[in-house]
């Protein structure tokens, strides 16, 4: 990063920090040059960085001012459901484009939630395959236990006991990926067929994984803000046979939402006392806003039946396919389902993770880019603000990288989706997070969600506004 752009990142976060208010005027640019040891042609360069960004504006009598950012409303809170219904899961094709696009370099990845290279410990994870390779080279050489690598186990379990999760090494299964996790703990507890609760919008990933297993979805709507409400879930409970219920109490994929811990008490035990299973989602609990690491459910009520899974795919690499699930009444039937399924997951990626951890370079990590996705969020969401049609509202998240915006009515996200493909920027469509089948009128035609953890330069400015431009160009369209 050249010293301008570092500037300029710290004048944002003062400006966002509310240190600088709207109108207040920044140093002159002679003055701030002097008092940081700068070149004047630096302060200029960072000054019309933030200009170019709608930071600030440049005022001919007073110099460099802040601008007024008009901030998006928040979404309106979730509708009471009237007459929710299962239903089987089909078509997500759209999401196996998305995951295309995010490998693709020419285009603009704000579709598929995957870390852009700016937000992954890349030296620090290239070091450790190294040292692994070089200090464990038979181990490499055949299948690694089923469970999964004593020793990455082992550093979980730590680490969950650390964030109240007092479970051992012997019942953590080591799995590919968080989607493994998920599609094992729904096999040990369903049949095909049966009735599984999850939130609305749901996560598409999982939506894959109940068409994958031929299950039922009653897709529960959810507060932007504090989750699934135990209220809906029990009128739920009451109409439906419901066999598990899958849920991202902690900055959940796409709203953002947190949990309270009462709820998730209280969502527990009414689970329990059913008999029925609550696989829990925690794939983004490390990458809260927040000082303190929100409590999972497993911590919060251990003697409930509870599949904790997650994954080191948002916080290290998704190409490492590691993640884990913890379910202490069912480990003997996990590490079966695995063996079946897969036989074992690499031990070079489980090797390199162990030592991370062991080292705190993951903590280390953690503490910096939770930092970075608030701050490629705030500027999203201001971005969207400025640019996009009035009556846009975006969600509030309070972890995670991604942004949940609802369009004004009239415009559609699948058509928007469709025509920014066309400009190489991918967006995901608000109809893929809904288990409605295509041919019928899809939920959140006229939302999209944004992958935020992209590098945020010019090129993120231009695909902004291009989106904001195509979403103008199908309101005129009507009127
Ligand atoms: C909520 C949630 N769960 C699970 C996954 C899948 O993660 P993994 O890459 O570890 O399989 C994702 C990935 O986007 C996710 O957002």
């Amino acid at each position: 990063m050249f010293r301008y752009q570092q500037l300029a990142q710290e004048l944002q976060q003062q400006i966002e920090q509310g240190q600088y208010a709207c109108g207040d005027r920044l140093p002159g640019v002679r003055e701030l040059a002097k008092r940081r040891t700068l070149s004047v042609s630096t302060v200029v360069a960072s000054y019309r960085q933030l200009e170019a960004d709608g930071y600030l504006q440049a005022n001919s009598r007073s110099g460099y001012v802040v601008k007024a950012r008009y901030q998006p409303p928040p979404l309106s809170s979730a509708l009471v459901p009237k007459s929710v219904v299962p239903s089987i899961v089909s078509s997500q094709q759209m999401a196996l484009t998305l995951s295309k696009a995010a490998a693709d370099p020419a285009y603009m990845a704000l579709g598929a939630a995957v870390p852009a290279l700016t937000f992954l410990p890349q030296h620090a994870l290239h070091k450790a395959l190294q040292q692994v390779m070089k200090t464990e080279p038979t181990r490499l050489m055949r299948y690694e236990a089923s469970r999964g690598a004593p020793e990455l186990r082992m550093q979980i379990a730590r680490r969950m006991a650390l964030h109240g999760a007092v479970v051992s090494p012997e019942q953590v299964i080591i799995t590919n990926g968080c989607q493994e996790a998920l599609m094992l703990s729904l096999k040990a507890v369903t049949e095909p067929g049966d009735v599984i609760v999850i939130e609305s919008p749901a996560f598409y990933g999982l939506l894959q994984a109940l068409e994958a297993a031929g299950l039922q979805a009653l897709a529960l709507p959810t507060d932007a803000q504090n989750g699934m409400a135990p209220e809906v879930l029990q009128q739920a409970l009451e109409q439906w046979p419901v066999k598990a219920c899958v849920l991202i109490a902690n900055y959940s994929n796409p709203l953002g939402s947190l949990m309270p811990a009462s709820n998730k008490k209280r969502i527990a035990a009414m689970l329990g006392e059913r008999g029925i299973a609550l696989i829990e989602d925690d794939t983004y609990g490390d990458l809260g806003f927040a000082a303190t690491r929100p409590a999972s459910c497993l911590a919060l009520t251990p003697q409930q039946d509870i599949f904790y899974c997650s994954t080191f795919s948002k916080t290290l690499s998704p190409d490492l396919r590691l993640g884990w699930v913890i379910a202490p009444k069912h480990t003997a039937k996990l590490e079966y389902l695995k063996f079946i399924s897969n036989i074992s997951t690499a031990a070079l990626p489980q090797l390199a993770v162990a030592r991370l951890l062991q080292h705190g370079q993951y903590e280390r990590h953690l503490r910096q880019v939770r930092q970075q996705y608030q701050a490629a969020i705030t500027r999203i969401s201001s971005s969207i603000g400025r640019l996009f049609p009035a009556g846009t509202r975006v969600s509030q998240p309070q972890g995670g990288f991604v942004l949940w915006v609802e369009l004004p009515a009239g415009v559609d996200g699948y058509v928007l989706a469709q025509q920014a493909q066309a400009e190489k920027i991918s967006i995901a469509p608000g109809s893929i997070f809904s288990p409605t089948p295509a041919r019928q009128k899809p939920l959140f035609s006229n939302f999209i969600r944004l992958n935020c953890a992209v590098v945020q330069d010019a090129r993120l400015e231009r695909a902004l506004q291009t989106l904001a431009q195509l979403c103008h160009s199908q309101l005129d369209a009507i009127t």
